[in-house]
């Protein structure tokens, strides 16, 4: 039987180093990206792929239900990776519509059509998949994987970590679209029995990220000579997780984690903006220094971010533990290799 494997928003960051990864990993499966191209995906995210006869990218919008239930059926998906979010905080808290849109209601649509293709309506779209679904058994497919966010836990003290079982306390319009979409991925696992996964990790970084974001707005501002801006004092903290490690997370969660089950995904590596300013400052220092000076002299604090959280910090316990996952790069080894990726690619 042919695996096929829709991926949405394949075309943004994380997405766009899951693919290639995935396709190599498992050279039977088939991957089906949608996408539809907003402002942060990037088709060229994906040159290397495009050519892949088990490759097919398909522009369009996972609040379309028809195009949604098209693919299914002419593809006779099988998996379902939900990576495709409107994904920055800045943006949320000025235009909060699409989060609403497309991160609840597309996830919606996307869990909906799985639901009826898989298992309400087997026998209309493929009667192969007929009690084929079950909550208990684990990693009988097909699977239903949904991407998000430590975001949806709210804000930590100094001390503590998130778990699988803290409750949920969204701030902002993008964290709360992200739990409503937790909430309505569960509701599907707890009321039709769809074998769903969520995996809920940390900021991210590595090749590929959106220039809005703060490592490739820090670097790509170091290297144009402009302000380095840091939000507020600098002293937020986030548990930053290379891209990749987060990939392996992912295949792992998606192939061998405990149908319904919620598994968080943290790199250990908890740094505030100031560190992780000064740390690539350092770094471009040594890799591309400046005429006079070190780009250090480059960060300027500017007003913070409206409720902006104080500090994310992951307990990886459960996917360490039940699957064997491992974080394999620290903030100092991924951070190296970050900057000189988008040092080749800043020309
Ligand atoms: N980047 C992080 O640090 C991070 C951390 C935790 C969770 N996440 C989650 O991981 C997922 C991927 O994040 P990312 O950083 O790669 O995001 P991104 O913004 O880089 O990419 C999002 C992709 O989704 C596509 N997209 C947006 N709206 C769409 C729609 N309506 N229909 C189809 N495609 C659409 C975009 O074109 C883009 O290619 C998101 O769900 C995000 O919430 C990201």
């Amino acid at each position: 039987m042919k695996t096929n494997i829709l991926v949405t928003g394949g075309a943004g960051f994380i997405g766009s180093n899951f693919i290639p990864f995935f396709l190599e990993r498992y050279p039977t499966y088939n991957v089906i990206n949608l996408d539809l191209l907003t402002y942060a995906g990037n088709i060229h995210n994906l040159r290397g792929i495009q050519k892949n006869p088990r490759f097919k990218f398909i522009r369009g919008d996972i609040c379309n239900r028809e195009l949604v239930e098209f693919i299914f059926n002419e593809y006779s998906i099988n998996g379902v990776i939900h990576f495709a979010a409107e994904s920055h905080v800045d943006n949320s808290i000025k235009k909060p519509d699409v989060f609403i849109k497309t991160n609840i209601n597309g996830t919606h649509t996307l869990v909906d059509v799985a639901y009826q293709f898989w298992m309400e309506k087997p026998f209309v779209y493929n009667h192969k998949y007929k009690n084929s679904v079950s909550p208990d058994k684990g990693t009988i497919f097909p699977r239903f994987h949904h991407i998000s966010t430590d975001e949806v836990y709210g804000t930590l003290g100094p001390k503590g970590l998130f778990t699988e079982s803290t409750p949920y306390a969204p701030n902002s319009p993008y964290s709360a679209s992200k739990a409503s979409s937790d909430m309505i991925v569960r509701s599907y696992h707890h009321t039709y029995g769809l074998n769903t996964i969520i995996t809920n990790c940390s900021n991210n970084y590595g090749p590929k990220q959106h220039d809005e974001k703060l490592i490739p707005t820090i670097i790509r501002n170091a290297i144009k000579g402009n302000i380095i801006p840091i939000y507020g004092d600098g002293k937020n903290i986030r548990d930053w997780l290379y891209v990749l490690d987060h990939c392996k997370a992912i295949d792992l969660a998606y192939h061998n984690g405990k149908a319904g089950e919620t598994y968080n995904i943290g790199g250990k590596n908890e740094k505030d903006n100031n560190y992780v300013a000064i740390k690539i400052c350092q770094i471009l220092d040594e890799l591309k220094p400046k005429q006079k000076g070190s780009y250090r002299d480059q960060i300027k604090y500017v007003e913070d971010r409206a409720g902006h959280d104080r500090r994310y910090a992951i307990d990886a316990g459960k996917i360490e533990n039940d699957l064997g996952w491992k974080a394999e790069e620290n903030f100092e080894s991924g951070i190296l290799k970050a900057v000189e990726w988008y040092l080749e690619h800043y020309k």
